[in-house]
């Protein structure tokens, strides 16, 4: 199969149309059988339960060529399985975690030219996505309902690659004590815009969430979870029902304490002790692994020692860790790795 002639190097995370995406409507209580289309576009009434009251949930994962040329897919299942609590949670139909994998595998394998080559530094991105199609003017679940899958071809989430980058506390929330901040849903996405733009403007890369309740303590920023090091190793993430449950964090926690035999610990964190961290991150999908050198906090700036050079050591080697066994350098834990055929 001939690649398609893209600088993968130079792509950031952007949108490129690519050639096939998958689509599933819902009607009458049940899925139909789904196929792939040539069609990029979508078609919906006015009164499309999604335009009006936002009924709409995603994921996202990668697809990528490992060093023996195979295209693989990294821990789907867990994709499925989050997108079915993201639906349960939205009152929406769940898409079976079989027809998923399908779907993500026929999206895959009809794409396979804009799978990155191996050591491009690019990856194939997956969204997969669902939304209340049908017309509801009264507040109310949708009865019909879409899901679709595409494809693009993506570099890193930040410009920069792996330069650590600066954040800043946020003074507005992302997700309430019982809220959706757990799952996967669209307007938890809408209305963050405002936040990161916000801190863009004021120079900051991305938002540091507090929790909602105290604000006392680390959530996470609008599109990945945060893991921290400390001086003595060991790696931290924060718990909380309000976060997101990153694939790539519960990941690393196992590559930590598996593979780096590191300690690893999910626990509450408290922004009074992110101070004495010897590093820290924020991880996803998007992300991977990237590093944070600064965090400001209304004027007072924390600085890692790990500088705004390059990464700290121990993020350094669970970066390393996650990305040979995505790319088939390292023997992958049974399960995680799921070849495109
Ligand atoms: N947190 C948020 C808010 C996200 O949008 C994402 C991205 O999916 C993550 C965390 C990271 O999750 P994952 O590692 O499953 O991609
Ligand atoms: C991901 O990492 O897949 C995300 O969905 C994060 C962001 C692009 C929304």
């Amino acid at each position: 199969m001939e690649k398609k002639n893209i600088d993968w190097g130079s792509l950031g995370f952007d949108y490129m149309q690519t050639d096939k995406r998958y689509v599933s409507n819902y009607k009458n209580g049940a899925w139909d059988a789904g196929c792939l289309t040539s069609d990029a576009n979508v078609v919906i009434t006015e009164c499309a339960g999604v335009l009006q009251y936002s009924q709409s949930c995603f994921e996202g994962l990668k697809a990528y060529t490992t060093e023996d040329g195979r295209i693989v897919t990294f821990r789907p299942d867990l994709n499925a399985e989050r997108m079915e609590d993201s639906a349960r949670r939205l009152e929406m139909p769940v898409f079976p975690k079989e027809r998923f994998l399908e779907a993500v595998d026929q999206v895959v394998s009809a794409n396979a030219a804009y799978v990155p080559p191996y050591g491009s530094g690019a990856t194939l991105y997956l969204r997969p996505y669902m939304f209340g199609s049908d017309a509801v003017i009264g507040v109310k679940p949708s009865h019909e309902y879409q899901f679709r899958l595409f494809a693009t071809p993506v570099g890193p989430y930040f410009k920069g690659g792996a330069k650590p980058i600066t954040i800043r506390v946020c003074d507005y929330d992302r997700a309430a004590p019982h809220g959706t901040g757990h799952i996967k849903a669209g307007l938890n996405y809408a209305m963050s815009l405002y936040a990161i733009m916000e801190a863009h403007r004021e120079g900051y890369d991305e938002n540091m969430y507090l929790d909602a309740a105290t604000r006392t303590k680390v959530e996470e920023t609008g599109g990945a979870n945060f893991i921290f090091v400390t001086r003595d190793q060991k790696v931290v993430t924060p718990k909380s029902n309000s976060i997101l449950p990153s694939i790539t964090r519960r990941s690393l926690m196992d590559v930590a304490r598996n593979y780096l035999g590191l300690e690893a610990e999910e626990r509450e964190v408290y922004f009074d002790e992110v101070k004495d961290f010897a590093e820290c991150g924020l991880c996803g999908t998007a992300a991977v692994i990237s590093p944070v050198g600064k965090i400001v906090d209304h004027g007072k700036e924390i600085c890692f020692p790990s500088g705004m050079e390059k990464m700290g050591p121990v993020t350094q080697k669970l970066y390393d860790t996650l990305t040979g066994i995505q790319m088939g350098r390292i023997k992958a834990p049974e399960g995680w790795i799921r070849e495109i055929k």
